[in-house]
């Protein structure tokens, strides 16, 4: 088969990783006989530099009319101070918005081999965790209205919380089916002792719950799940919550399994075939040194052969290569503590290669 992918290195170390995945992804259509065809368009602060805008008009475009789009970061210090509408960060919003796609699938787990990098107490490592956070993705506080106006107290910023019952359904709908393919439990996550948009949530969360009578839902208040997950992570299957709870507790997510470098994500919505990305940042700081982690965006490329193309078997391919790697003891600096004296971690490179050397039919 055929795949035209857009990619969206971005900036800092979007094109290192990025490059990574594409060299795994073409080791995999050498191995299983298919044909990714690359397109590269700028976004984010590539784009601002380039452009003038974080998500030029080419840029959608390319990415509506691919069979998949392939992601690696965005941001950093040079264009924190520009005007909002320039932000790199607005780019992104703007891509997830154009092409719809409203849930945002982040699954984090942890590696046995990497137990030692978990921050958590001894017991709680042992039991291990594999859940799956969906984030609700084009809507809530992040695309509600914002400003600035008079207030009570003089000159105040505000931004808004809204939700439809629509746009809660469909993230919910996202949840129950996921939860189907797994351990068929599913925890909605909201603030509904305080916020109306919470309430809402919540009915219609459970309005839809009866339509899978298979699958359990329980309701969790985001302050008590973000101390669940460090208590009792091993409690969660599937996770459904707003978007900006989701971007919270993700990251969270993503330290107790040992490293932010690890947790790819799928957002999928309208174009059914989707964006991928890893959940973490540009890391400005260790840009161009070759040095990242390229397991997240590898990872990503993995879950696009599952959701987008269906192949299930070449994204399973991915992931047991990336498994054995790191059981074999490959480490990136990130993930390094376990390492015998005198020996360095990989570089990006270094672990491209350490998977690729492991990828077999
Ligand atoms: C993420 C990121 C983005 C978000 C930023 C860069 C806008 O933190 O994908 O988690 O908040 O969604
Ligand atoms: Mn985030």
């Amino acid at each position: 088969m055929e795949y035209r992918i857009t990619l969206l290195p971005g900036d800092g170390i979007g094109p290192e990783i990025v490059s990574a995945a594409v060299r795994v992804l073409e080791k995999i259509g050498e191995i299983y006989g298919h044909t990714f065809h690359f397109t590269t368009c700028l976004m984010g602060g590539c784009a601002v530099d380039a452009c003038g805008e974080p998500l030029p008009q080419s840029t959608v475009d390319a990415c509506l009319a691919a069979d998949s789009v392939l992601l690696g970061a965005v941001g950093g210090p040079k264009w924190d101070t520009l005007p909002a509408a320039q932000r790199p960060e607005k780019g992104l919003l703007g891509i997830r918005a154009a092409m719809g796609l409203y849930t945002n699938l982040r699954p984090a787990r942890l590696y046995p081999a990497l137990k030692h990098a978990c921050p958590l107490r001894a017991d709680i490592v042992e039991k291990g965790f594999d859940l799956m956070m969906v984030r609700e993705l084009t809507g809530g506080i992040y695309f509600g209205e914002r400003g600035r106006r008079e207030g009570k107290y003089g000159p105040e910023a505000y931004d808004t919380e809204a939700y439809s019952v629509m746009e809660i359904e469909r993230i919910a709908r996202a949840a129950f089916e996921a939860a189907r393919k797994r351990r068929g439990d599913v925890v909605s996550i909201d603030k509904a002792n305080v916020l109306e948009s919470s309430r809402l949530w919540r009915e219609t969360v459970h309005r839809v719950a009866a339509e899978y009578p298979d699958v359990t839902v329980t309701d969790m208040l985001v302050d008590n799940a973000a101390m669940q997950l460090v208590r009792n992570p091993a409690r969660f299957d599937v996770v459904v919550t707003s978007n900006m709870f989701g971007d919270i507790l993700s990251d969270e997510a993503s330290q107790i399994s040992g490293s932010i470098g690890l947790l790819p994500s799928a957002s999928l919505g309208a174009t059914r075939r989707g964006l991928y990305e890893p959940i973490h940042g540009s890391a400005p700081d260790i840009a161009g040194q070759n040095i990242a982690n390229p397991l997240a965006t590898i990872l990503s490329a993995a879950m696009m052969l599952r959701y987008a193309f269906d192949l299930g078997v070449e994204a399973d391919a991915i992931e047991a290569a990336v498994d054995q790697a790191l059981n074999d003891g490959c480490r990136t600096a990130d993930i390094a503590a376990d390492l015998p004296e005198g020996v360095s971690p990989l570089t990006c490179t270094g672990m491209t290669e350490a998977v690729l050397a492991r990828l077999r039919a």
